[in-house]
């Protein structure tokens, strides 16, 4: 871990009073120390994902997934024309990252397993035994280092096999991805304990699925989003029912799947359609994935299942383009999860227009029927989609909270939240993202009572993010992408980072912008 001093020089005399200014656009940040502290039992973590920092793409007997197969073919399909082949190379730098974890002095870190690295084609036929020794190796390391691995399962590299079959609208990919399970489960259960089977199912599913633009870039519009969601959820269930059944009692490991979402807020809160709207927009792109694992009742929530419902018929279908679950599949998804995992980055504002000139026919977002904005007012700092607003995350905490009463028994775990920019490693403006969103986080422990128990910073270092390429970056490390050794340095915000999980309170004033010093001094 880093010693204080390294950041001396940034550090003003920090007050414990919080005094509140205004900063950039309307977001409101605080000086001093935060009064409130995170728990002793609140863990902090930084993630990362396969694809987006391994490279690696065919060394050491590894099979292609979607994404390897889809940007070879199509090279400009990202921002800037680039691809995963090498990415942050942590395919060979692995032991650099894990020092970069440990100098954060974090207790968790949440990566993924490529899934084609240790089953090739995709099946349990064939076991890539190098893949095998590359992710044991870092789990050991991890280990002994006392940082607890968290393991996504599939965090959007498909094999390219199962992709060709039709990916997860395909109903047999669950039996395999079951077997791909199960295979995880044996091989590394003794190391980790807390799994994560399915990353955005939501975002997966429609940007990939309904939409074309996240590879494969499918376009089935309507009808693909949700047999990818539909089948998503029944692989979780079937996966976490069989780790019950045949790992947790030895294993003793926790299990859930991602969920994403954004807060949905009314764009006039004086206006009934606008609040309903909001809680449409959170219904169907929250809702639809956490009330069949969550609630108590189970299954799609009830306003999803008539939207989709009726928006069918009006187009002439005689069945729902969303899938029923028999029975049986609503008891398997009902309480398949042991915390909720939770990946969030922004807000928006809902109304309710009957159609919008960008919404493909037949849609999630037209059988939606909401507009998405944006305040204006809200500060954005590198990607278009991220206007900065930090309390929606505390009233998102607060909507779980009174929609799933099982999260007063078990946990939300931040799996992902963080902010994107252009790059540079005196990132100020991620240093008071971090800040005031980890605010919004303990006032919704200590002020309102959720149950959050973890927060994983996205991400541990620069990553190809995804579409994007290398556009903009999230890294707490930057990774200089043009050195051969994919060179990593320190943010501000990895200091700042550091600090709270150290002192376990934000200081705002830990790291200073130049300006506020000079402000400072001239006092
Ligand atoms: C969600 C995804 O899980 C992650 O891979 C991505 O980089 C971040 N959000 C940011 O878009």
């Amino acid at each position: 871990m880093w010693s204080s001093s390294v950041v001396a020089r940034n550090t003003a005399v920090l007050l414990t009073l919080s005094l509140l200014k205004l900063s950039k656009g309307s977001s409101v940040v605080k000086s001093g120390v935060s009064n409130y502290s995170f728990p002793d039992d609140f863990i902090f973590g930084v993630g990362t994902s396969a694809f987006q920092i391994e490279g690696g793409w065919n060394e050491g007997g590894k099979g292609e997934s979607i994404w390897d197969t889809y940007l070879h073919k199509h090279p400009t399909f990202t921002y800037d024309h680039s691809n995963g082949d090498v990415a942050a190379d942590s395919y060979h730098h692995y032991m650099e990252d894990i020092e970069m974890i440990k100098n954060l002095g974090v207790q968790a870190y949440r990566m993924s397993i490529s899934w084609p690295r240790i089953l090739p084609n995709g099946t349990d036929n064939n076991i890539n035994q190098e893949g095998v020794k590359y992710y044991r190796t870092i789990f050991e390391e991890l280990v002994k280092a006392n940082i607890t691995p968290v393991v996504t399962l599939f965090h959007w590299d498909m094999p390219t096999p199962f992709m060709d079959l039709g990916g997860w609208t395909n109903a047999k990919v669950i039996d395999y991805f079951e077997d791909y399970a199960r295979v995880a489960f044996s091989l590394y259960g003794d190391l980790v304990k807390m799994w994560l089977t399915i990353n955005e199912p939501k975002e997966n599913c429609i940007t990939s699925y309904g939409l074309d633009i996240s590879a494969p870039a499918l376009n089935l519009h309507g009808l693909g989003e949700y047999l990818c969601t539909h089948n998503s959820l029944l692989a979780h269930a079937r996966v976490y029912r069989m780790y019950e059944k045949e790992f947790k009692p030895d294993q003793k490991g926790k299990l859930s799947i991602v969920l994403d979402a954004s807060m949905g807020l009314p764009k006039d809160p004086n206006k009934p359609e606008d609040v309903e709207a909001a809680e449409n927009y959170l219904q169907m792109h929250l809702g639809m994935f956490a009330h069949p694992i969550f609630s108590e009742e189970g299954d799609y929530p009830r306003i999803v299942r008539e939207k989709v419902n009726n928006m069918s018929r009006l187009q002439g279908y005689s069945r729902s383009r969303l899938p029923y679950f028999t029975d049986e599949e609503i008891t398997a998804l009902r309480g398949s999860a042991d915390f909720f995992a939770l990946n969030h980055y922004i807000t928006e504002l809902m109304s309710p227009p009957t159609m919008e000139p960008n919404w493909k026919v037949p849609s999630i977002n037209q059988d939606t029927g909401v507009k998405m904005e944006t305040d204006p007012l809200w500060p954005m700092f590198g990607a278009e989609w991220q206007h900065v607003y930090p309390p929606g995350f505390r009233k998102l905490f607060n909507w779980l909270q009174n929609n799933y009463q099982i999260l007063k028994k078990i946990p939300i775990i931040v799996t992902e939240n963080g902010m994107t920019d252009f790059g540079g490693t005196k990132d100020y403006d991620r240093v008071d993202y971090y800040n005031d969103f980890l605010y919004q986080l303990l006032l919704a422990i200590h002020e309102d009572g959720c149950n959050v128990k973890g927060y994983f910073a996205w991400s541990l270092m620069d990553v190809l993010e995804w579409t994007a390429g290398y556009t903009y970056t999230f890294g707490l490390y930057s990774v200089d992408f043009n050195s051969p050794n994919r060179t990593r340095t320190p943010k501000l915000s990895a200091y700042n980072y550091a600090n709270i999980v150290r002192t376990r309170r934000i200081g705002f004033d830990y790291i200073k912008r130049p300006e506020d010093l000079n402000t400072i001094t001239s006092k």
